[in-house]
C-alpha cells in the first residue's frame, strides 16, 4: 500500500441509529440503500429510480461539526457506497420513533395533514422534513420547496407535505437536551475511529481507500493510477446502479480533511475538491449572486448535499452548470501528482469531449476562483424544461464591464453548445471595445452563430440551443444597459421583466 507510515483499518465503523456497527468483508460498491433493505432488513426506505431523482431513498447522515457537535444533512442512500458511512452516523425513518412509540413531530404532522397516500414516497419526504425539522424548521414557502425539490410524489399532490412542514417547525435553537444528544453522539463517533488509521478494504469485489490528508491521497492515487476517485458519488453512484460498472479500486475523497474547506483571500476563493455544493454555495453567492443561485438550482438538496464543484469540473460533462460560471469568472484549478502541483485556467482543463488536461494519478485538489473586480458585472442563466431537478440544456455565463458606455472587458462562456464547456471567443471580440448597443448586439448574437454548432439530443435541439444562446445575451443587455435602451429593444414590458 501507497503510505507506509500510516495503519490502515479493514473494517467500516459507524453508528446505524444509536447502534454501533462494524462492518468486514464488504463489497465496497454495496449502495447503502442495500444496506439497509437487505442486510439491515429495514425496508421503510424505498427505492425508486436508483439514480437520485426521487427521494424515496432520502436518509439522514450526521458527521461530528468539529465544534463538539454534529453536522447532519439528508443525502440519497441509493448512489451512496457503504464505506462512505464510515465515522458517521445514518438515521432512516425507522430511527424517528420514540422509545415509547409516539412519533416523531414531522411523523405527526404528515398524519394530521394528510400527506401521505400510497406511501411509496412517504418515508424519503419524511426525512427531508426530519432534516428541516433538525436545521429549526421553516414556515417560508420558498425555503419548504427548495428543501423538498428531490423528493418526488406522484400521488399527494404538495401541498398537505408543504402544510406538514409548517406543523411540525423544528428544534429549538440552543434546545439542550438536543445539544447534548449530539455531543454526546459526536463523542461517540470520535471515539470510535479515532487513531484507527486510514479506511483501507481489500474485498474479492474490489478494493476501496479513504485517505484522510491529501498528502496520503497523493500517495494512494501514484501507487494506484488507475482508481476512480470518489468525492459525492452523484455521477460515480450511477455508474454502478444503471451502468452496472465494477470499479477496482475506488479511492474516496470525502475524509480528507484539508480538502473540505473553503476559504478566502483578498483576491479570491479557494475551494477544496471535497467541499460539497451545500457548503460551497454561500461563499460563491458573495463571490457573485448568480453563481450562487446557480449552484442552488444544481439537483436538489440531497445531490448539493454530497455532490462536488471538484466533481462538476473533473467529469468533462459538457452540462456541468459550475465549469461555464467558473470558466467566465477566469477561475483556475490546482491538480496535483505526488508532491507536484499545477495551477490550470479552467477553460484549459477541457480539451475535447470526453478528454480533459489531467494524467493517470493526478487529481483536483482545489478550485481557486478570483473575486470580481470594481465595474465586473457576472451573470449566469441555466435554461432546462424544470426548475429544479434537472439537467441543463444551455448555460450562459458573462463577465462585463462597460465604461462609458463602451464594453471595456467582456468573457462569455457557455455550457451545453459544444462538446466541453467553452468560451465565446468570437462573441467576445465582438463587443470588447464597442458601444452596449443594439447594433454591437447584434454583432454579438451574429459572432456567436461561429463560435458554436451545438447538437440536437434529448434534451433540446441545435436550432433552439442557438436561439436560447443569442436570447441570453439580449438579456444579458438588458440586464445590464440603461433601461430606456433595454425598453426601446424590447418593448416597456419585456424590459422590465
Ligand atoms: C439527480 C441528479 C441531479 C443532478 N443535477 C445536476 C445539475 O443540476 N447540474 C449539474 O451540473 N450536475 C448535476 N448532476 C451531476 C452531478 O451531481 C455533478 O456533476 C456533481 O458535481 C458531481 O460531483 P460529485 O462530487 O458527486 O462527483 P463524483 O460522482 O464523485 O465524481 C464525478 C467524476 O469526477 C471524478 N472526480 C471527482 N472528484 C475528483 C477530484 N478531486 N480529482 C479528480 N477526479 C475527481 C470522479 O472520478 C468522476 O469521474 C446531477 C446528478 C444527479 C444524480
Ligand atoms: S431511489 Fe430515487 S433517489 Fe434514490
Ligand atoms: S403518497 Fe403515493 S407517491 Fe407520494
Amino acid at each position: 500500500m501507497a503510505n507506509a507510515t500510516n495503519t490502515f483499518r479493514p473494517e467500516i465503523r459507524f453508528l446505524f441509529g444509536d447502534e454501533e456497527r462494524t462492518l468486514r468483508d464488504i463489497d465496497p460498491q454495496m449502495t447503502v440503500l442495500d444496506y439497509i433493505r437487505l442486510t439491515e432488513r429495514k425496508s421503510g426506505t424505498k427505492e425508486g429510480c436508483a439514480e437520485g431523482d426521487c427521494g424515496a431513498c432520502t436518509v439522514v447522515l450526521g458527521e461530528p461539526d468539529g465544534n463538539g457537535g454534529m453536522a447532519y444533512r439528508t443525502v440519497n442512500a441509493c448512489i451512496q457506497f457503504v464505506p462512505t458511512l464510515d465515522g458517521k452516523q445514518l438515521l432512516t425513518v425507522e430511527h424517528l420513533k420514540s422509545k415509547d412509540g409516539s412519533l416523531h413531530p414531522v411523523q405527526q404532522a404528515m398524519v394530521e395533514t394528510h400527506g401521505s397516500q400510497c406511501g411509496f414516497c412517504t418515508p424519503g419526504f419524511v426525512m427531508s422534513l426530519y432534516q428541516l425539522w433538525l436545521d429549526g424548521g421553516e414556515d417560508d414557502r420558498g425555503a419548504i420547496n427548495d428543501a423538498l425539490a428531490g423528493n418526488l410524489c406522484r400521488c399527494t399532490g404538495y401541498g398537505p407535505i408543504i402544510d406538514a412542514a409548517r406543523k411540525a417547525g423544528g428544534v429549538a435553537a440552543g434546545d439542550a437536551v438536543e445539544q447534548k444528544r449530539r455531543a454526546d453522539v459526536a463523542a461517540r463517533l470520535s471515539s470510535m475511529i479515532k487513531d484507527a488509521g486510514t479506511l483501507a478494504i481489500e474485498h474479492a469485489a474490489g478494493r476501496y481507500y479513504a485517505p484522510r490528508t491529501s498528502d496520503e491521497l497523493a500517495s494512494l492515487l501514484v501507487a494506484h493510477p488507475d482508481a476512480t476517485v470518489l468525492a459525492g458519488g452523484t455521477d460515480v453512484g450511477l455508474w454502478v446502479t444503471k451502468m452496472l460498472k465494477r470499479l477496482d479500486p475506488i479511492t474516496y475523497i470525502g475524509d480528507v480533511a484539508d480538502m473540505k474547506s473553503v476559504y478566502e483571500t483578498d483576491d479570491a476563493l479557494i475551494i477544496g475538491a471535497g467541499v460539497t455544493y451545500s457548503r460551497a454555495h454561500d461563499a460563491l453567492g458573495r463571490v457573485a449572486a448568480d453563481i450562487g443561485e446557480l449552484v442552488r438550482r444544481i439537483g436538489s438538496r440531497q445531490i448539493r448535499n454530497a455532490g462536488t464543484v471538484g466533481g462538476n469540473i473533473a467529469n468533462g460533462s459538457p452540462i456541468g452548470d459550475t465549469p461555464p460560471a467558473l470558466i467566465a469568472l477566469g477561475a483556475k484549478i490546482v491538480l496535483r501528482m505526488g508532491d507536484v502541483r499545477r495551477e490550470v485556467a479552467l477553460e484549459d482543463f477541457f480539451i475535447t469531449y470526453g478528454k480533459q488536461d489531467r494524467v493517470a494519478g493526478e487529481f483536483v485538489e482545489s478550485v481557486i476562483v478570483p473575486k470580481p473586480k470594481s465595474g465586473l458585472v457576472f451573470k449566469a442563466y441555466k435554461i432546462s424544461k424544470r426548475f429544479d431537478q434537472d439537467i441543463t440544456a444551455v448555460l450562459g455565463a458573462f463577465a462585463i464591464k462597460v465604461v462609458d458606455g463602451k464594453v471595456a472587458e467582456f468573457r462569455a462562456a457557455f455550457g451545453g453548445m459544444a462538446g466541453t464547456p467553452m468560451r465565446a471567443k468570437k462573441c467576445e471580440a465582438a463587443l470588447i471595445g464597442q458601444a452596449w448597443d443594439e447594433a454591437s448586439l447584434n454583432a454579438a448574437q451574429l459572432a456567436l452563430s461561429k463560435d458554436f454548432a451545438p447538437m440536437t439530443d434529448m434534451r433540446a435541439s441545435k436550432e433552439y440551443r442557438m436561439l436560447v444562446a443569442q436570447n441570453l445575451l439580449t438579456k444579458l443587455f438588458i440586464e445590464t444597459n440603461a433601461p430606456e435602451v433595454a425598453t426601446r429593444l424590447v418593448g416597456k414590458e419585456a424590459a422590465h421583466v
